[in-house]
């Protein structure tokens, strides 16, 4: 049901996660009070879409800046000009060849502070193709049975960047030149603990947290054995009841939380040019219902 504030108004895009804000103009500073109404509807919903902005790339950051510090990425090439974007690009003559973000994940989780979240503002977009699914982390945890979740508590998940966003595409695929990935990044090809389920800052609530491009075994465990469980997970989390799809145009801004959300970008749009700028916003160590690992791993 779509809810209207005093500020803006919010419309629900899927039963699960995602949903259109309207009455905020992203160009100009932004009041407190609704501000405070636009983290509400983020906390509820995981995913916001503002339409029909015009932003500057100094906007865009001012904006994502109200959430939290940037954070740089570990292994993607940033702007010249702008060190807290990147940009994230697919030419038009780049055939056969995926698209950055092509299978499911959250942004950078391999990091000892993962990024709380990201927002992405629509540059060039294909006449049709190129949208972003995305899937309730939340939604996933808690339609599992008491005895998975009661197993999943208690691990832990080694993450990397080391796949340096590979993981999880089709074997056939490269990715896009464009994105311009940078290799040999110690900071990317680290291993990071984190637990399997983390507790929302915010909400309180539990979600599951591990990905197919950067989460490589559980914690104890080698990655053939992790493997079945893992994948389980996944296919179960992706379930379209816990998804949404965001549609793009010229000037949208998805803003998204990727401590309960992942999302997947969809590579349907070979022959026509893709541009999107993203900005990261840090997060904080990933808390477990235990209050999760507090170290890097062994
Ligand atoms: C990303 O994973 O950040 C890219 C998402 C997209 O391009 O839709």
């Amino acid at each position: 049901m779509a809810t209207t504030n005093r500020y803006i108004d919010v419309k629900p895009l899927a039963g699960a996660l995602g949903a259109e804000v309207f009455g905020a103009d992203l160009s100009r500073p932004i009041a407190e009070a609704a501000f405070d109404e636009i983290r509400e509807a983020f906390a509820d919903h995981l995913v916001l879409m503002f339409r029909n902005q015009r932003l500057t790339p100094e906007q865009h950051l001012a904006f994502s800046r109200r959430f939290g510090p940037l954070t740089r990425s570990p292994y993607i090439k940033h702007m010249d000009e702008y060190p807290d974007i990147i940009a994230v690009l697919k030419e038009a003559d780049e055939v056969k060849i995926s698209t950055f973000g092509n299978a499911w994940h959250s942004d950078f989780s391999f990091l000892e502070e993962p990024p709380m979240g990201s927002a992405l503002y629509a540059r060039e977009v294909p006449s049709h193709g190129g949208d972003t699914l995305f899937a309730n982390m939340y939604a996933a945890y808690d339609a599992l049975s008491d005895g998975m979740r009661a197993l999943l508590d208690r691990l832990n998940a080694i993450h990397t960047g080391k796949p340096y966003g590979v993981q999880g595409i089709p074997k056939d695929l490269r990715v896009s030149r464009s994105i311009g990935i940078e290799r040999n990044k110690p900071a990317a090809d680290r291993e990071t603990v984190h637990p399997v389920v983390r507790v929302h800052p915010v909400t309180g609530r539990k979600a599951l947290f591990v990905n197919a491009i950067y989460t490589t075994r559980f914690e104890g465990m080698t990655p053939a054995e992790s493997k079945p469980l893992l994948d389980f997970l996944y296919a179960h989390a992706t379930q379209p009841e816990f998804t949404c799809r965001l549609r793009w145009a010229e000037g949208s801004l998805a803003l998204w939380d990727n401590r309960c959300a992942m999302h997947y970008a969809i590579n349907d749009y070979d022959g026509q040019r893709r541009l999107m700028h993203r900005t990261t916003i840090a997060g904080e160590r990933p808390a477990g219902p235990q209050g999760g690992p507090r170290r890097d791993a062994a």
